[in-house]
């Protein structure tokens, strides 16, 4: 299994994020997770497009953009400018989530979907053909830091289930509270993509995504 390390920024320092994407690159990360949040659908409020467009070309990640917002579908085409290739929208915010994943996809992007803690598997098995990636949301959206929440690991199961059962190819995001205990209970449900925060950025980068790595290929 090809497992995927996606460092969040939420956690890294702004005045020296260069710094801190070339580290994670460095170190052999693949994908930059971006969590955008509107103050609406999450009580926060992070950052977005321009921020986006200036990490654009600099650096080889894969641009994972996680949108916390209402009705995500009004800023498609703005993301997809700004440099987002994987986008991931809430199954709780989207109008018309069969249309919106098509969007996503014939704009060039990868539809990703998400769901929240509380919302049960099966409310997105209706779009598992129209999506690559499924982000199972491990700590309730909004900020970085907390703590994995126990009973979305049975979630992992079931999702992973259903694309297994279904003979599709489709990758198991986890993001939330993901650290060095929690990092292999999401692998053995079924994630291989870990979005991480705090547990890279609150240390020494480079030397985190080393040791992940190790931990999951283990
Ligand atoms: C939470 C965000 C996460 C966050 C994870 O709403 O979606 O991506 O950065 O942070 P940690 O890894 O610190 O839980
Ligand atoms: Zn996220």
């Amino acid at each position: 299994m090809n497992y995927i390390l996606a460092p969040s920024i939420l956690s890294a320092d702004f005045m020296n994020l260069e710094k801190e994407i070339k580290a994670v690159e460095s170190a052999g990360a693949q994908y930059l997770h971006f969590d955008v949040m509107d103050g609406m659908f999450v009580r926060n409020i992070s950052f977005g497009i321009p921020v986006l467009k200036c990490i654009k070309g600099k650096t080889n990640l894969k641009l994972d953009v996680h949108l916390m917002i209402v009705d995500p579908a009004r800023y498609f085409e703005k993301f997809k400018e700004a440099g987002a290739e994987i986008l991931t929208v809430h199954v709780e915010a989207m109008k018309n989530p069969k249309e919106d994943l098509k969007r996503i996809k014939e704009l060039g992007m990868i539809p990703s979907i998400t769901l929240s803690p509380d919302t049960p598997a099966q409310d997105i098995f209706p779009y598992l053909e129209d999506v690559k990636q499924v982000l199972v949301m491990t700590v309730q959206p909004g900020e970085g830091a907390q703590s994995y929440i126990e009973k979305c690991t049975d979630k992992i199961k079931a999702i992973r289930a259903e694309i297994v059962k279904r003979g599709l190819d489709v990758d198991v995001e986890v993001d939330g509270g993901i650290n060095e205990e929690t990092i292999t209970t999401a692998r053995d449900a079924g994630a291989n993509v870990f979005v991480m925060g705090s547990s890279i950025f609150n240390g020494a980068p480079y030397e985190s995504v080393k040791k992940y790595t190790e931990i999951l290929n283990k």
